[in-house]
This record gives C-alpha cells, structure tokens and sequence, in this order.
C-alpha cells in the first residue's frame, strides 16, 4: 500500500486521491491511443476535446456566463500579477489602477503593476500584519481607474474577503489562486478572476483565467504575445503548447468536484472543517490565532503556540503522525493548516485530536 499523510500543504497541494488514482491508472495510455496524456498532440482532437470538456465543467461549477472567456494561463499565479496590468492598465486613459494589499502575494501584485502606470493602494492592512481585510472607503475607488484588484483569500494570513467590494464600473480583478471553487464566487461581480492551479485544481505551472470578453482587447502596445488575454481567447490558449498535463489533471479535479455535489456541497464541507479547527482556537489561550475572527479564511487556518520552541515540537510531533506541511509561512512562524478542497474531514479531525492531546501535554 502507498502511504498517503494528511497533507496540509498550503500548495502545490493534496489532491483528491480518486483523481491521482485515475491519473495513475491512464498515464501510459491515454484512451486506448498507446500513448500517455503528456505524449500527444495539444492540437490532437482527443487533447482539444479534453479542453472542451475543461471549459464546460469550469463554466457549470462555477457559473461562469457565456461573457466571460476561460483562459488557460502559463505561469501560475503570479504571472497574472503581470498579465492583469499589461491587458487592463490600457483600459481607461488614466492609466491608473487601484490595489488593496492584504498580504504578501497582493504586495508582489502592486510592485509588479507599478511597472505599468499608476498604482495607487487603496486600503491596506500592512499596520496589523494582514490580520485582517482592511475597510475599503468606497470614496477612494476613483471612477476613472482601470481596475480594483483584489486577494480574495490571503494564504499565508489565513484572511479572506467575505464579500467581495462594490467597485461601480471599475472592473474588479480578483486573486483566487487559494480558493477558486471552494465557495460559491459570483463571477459577475469580477472583470477578471484568476487562479493558479496548484491548490484546488490540479498542477503548478498553469493559471485559469476568467475575462469578461468586453475586457479584452485593451493590452498595452508592448505586451508579449502569449501573454495578451485577447489572443488567449482568440486561440482557446492554444497560441502554444499549453500546458496539457496541468489541463487534464484539473479536468479530472472538476469532475471529483462534481461528484462531490459541486461548489455549494463542498463550500458545506470546508466551511465545517475551519470551524473544526476555529473552535479549538477560540477555546484555547495556548493557541492564539492570527486571522481577525471576521475575516478568518476556510482555506488557511494560521496560528502560533506559546514559544518558537513548541512550535517546533508541534510540527515535528504532527509530521510523525502524519500530519504534513504544517509549518506556517515564514512571514509569521507558527503552524498553517491548508484545508483546500481535496482534504478530507478525516484529515481535519485527526489534526484536532492531535492539536486537543498537544495542548494537554504541553499547555
Ligand atoms: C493568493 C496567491 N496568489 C498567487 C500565488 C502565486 O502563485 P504561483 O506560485 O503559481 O505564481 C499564490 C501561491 O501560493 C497565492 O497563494
């Protein structure tokens, strides 16, 4: 028998054992071709059927209207860091665009629209260490801006947007890298919704983005060729090789989610796995959570223990019972429970008795 921990990496990460299981299964031979997903043609009709197939499942799950383009994406998540400035910076002559910075990965965003035009951050919750979504003065979102772009779960805080900002006619841009199809996301209220792969989908290297198609087209003159939304749609991101394994692993993630009931069925579930872990926060003074209560994220729980040095025991303690990749960002030390679609609620309850007898001993 393979061993499998529980792991609660915060990505690449766990991903449905039945997925991984078929992936194993077909790798050689990919529906009776002889050859394996990863041999043949991006542009051969079993691969191009394959995307078809992608689409459908992603546009059902997630409600995506027929406005919006889904593009596949090189370069994970934060190659849209980029792309998002190069093909909406253009969009209204100001050229200005507006940030909220929650964390780490919506700072890399700003400095990275800075090479663009004008950023301007409009709330921030830098004060408090990101423990928190700041308040957003709807009088700061400037009508003639490009867009508001968002972090709508914060990974390594464990801080996510409830709802997410009534932004008027600025588009709204969206980071969903750590929580795309965890919970019902009103893809309307987004110009742009993008994610890399790698936590609820399937492998690192790919982002799925989603366009509003009247958004297209307004690229900045310079911007290179594989990294123009417009020409992604244009070509069903099959401008080059895309990357085909990432594609199908995340076809067979859509198709476990469904089987799961969807987005609602499993926003139940992960909803009940935070609160798992949630409770134990809020019962306890030996663990202090980070994440301000309102804005606590379903998808990274975040916490420390007393010292560095009980940190350093939990997770070494956990790993030998095989609770992985606890080990919260360096940013704040301390322990980071991912509790991403494909964690089970076996895995959760086994870190709670885990995390109840830890304290017991230790608190
Ligand atoms: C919210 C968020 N955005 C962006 C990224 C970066 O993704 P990538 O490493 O694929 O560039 C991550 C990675 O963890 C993330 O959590």
């Amino acid at each position: 028998m393979t061993r499998r921990v529980y792991n609660f990496g915060p990505g690449p990460a766990t991903l449905p054992l039945p997925v991984m299981e078929r992936a194993r299964d077909e790798f050689l031979d990919f529906q009776g071709l002889g050859a394996s997903i990863i041999e043949i043609s991006h542009r051969s009709k079993e691969f191009e059927a394959l995307l078809d197939q992608t689409d459908a499942l992603l546009r059902e799950l997630m409600e995506i209207p027929q406005d919006y383009a889904i593009l596949y994406a090189h370069g994970g998540g934060q190659m849209q860091f980029s792309m998002v400035p190069m093909n909406l910076m253009r969009y209204r002559p100001a050229r200005k665009a507006l940030y909220v910075e929650t964390g780490e990965f919506s700072k890399r965003a700003i400095e990275e629209a800075r090479r663009y035009g004008t950023v301007d951050v409009v709330a921030s919750s830098r004060g408090t260490r990101f423990d928190r979504i700041p308040e957003l003065d709807p009088a700061r979102i400037d009508p003639a801006a490009s867009y508001l772009h968002i972090t709508t779960n914060n990974t390594i805080c464990g801080t996510q947007w409830r709802d997410v900002p009534a932004a008027g006619d600025v588009p709204l841009v969206g980071d969903a890298t750590s929580e795309i199809l965890s919970r019902r996301i009103d893809v309307r209220r987004f110009g742009v919704l993008y994610a890399g792969a790698q936590k609820n989908l399937g492998p690192a290297g790919l982002a799925v983005v989603i366009v509003r198609r009247s958004l297209l087209g307004h690229e900045l003159p310079e911007t290179p060729k594989l990294l123009t939304y417009k020409v992604l749609a244009d070509d069903h991101s099959l401008t080059n090789t895309t990357n085909t394994f990432s594609v199908y692993m995340s076809k067979l993630v859509l198709e476990w989610l469904k089987t799961q009931g969807g987005v609602p069925a499993i926003e139940v579930r992960n909803q009940r796995k935070a609160a798992t872990l949630y409770a134990i926060l809020d019962a306890s003074s030996f663990y202090r959570g980070h994440a301000h209560t309102p804005d606590r994220s379903i998808m990274n729980v975040t916490f420390n223990l007393p010292t560095p040095e009980l940190e350093a025991r939990f997770l070494r303690e956990a790993e030998a019972q095989g609770l992985y990749a606890l080990k919260g960002h360096r940013a704040l030390g301390g322990v980071r429970a991912s509790l991403y679609n494909a964690m089970s609620e076996d895995g959760v309850a086994a870190l709670a008795d885990f995390m109840r007898t830890f304290e017991q001993r230790n608190g």
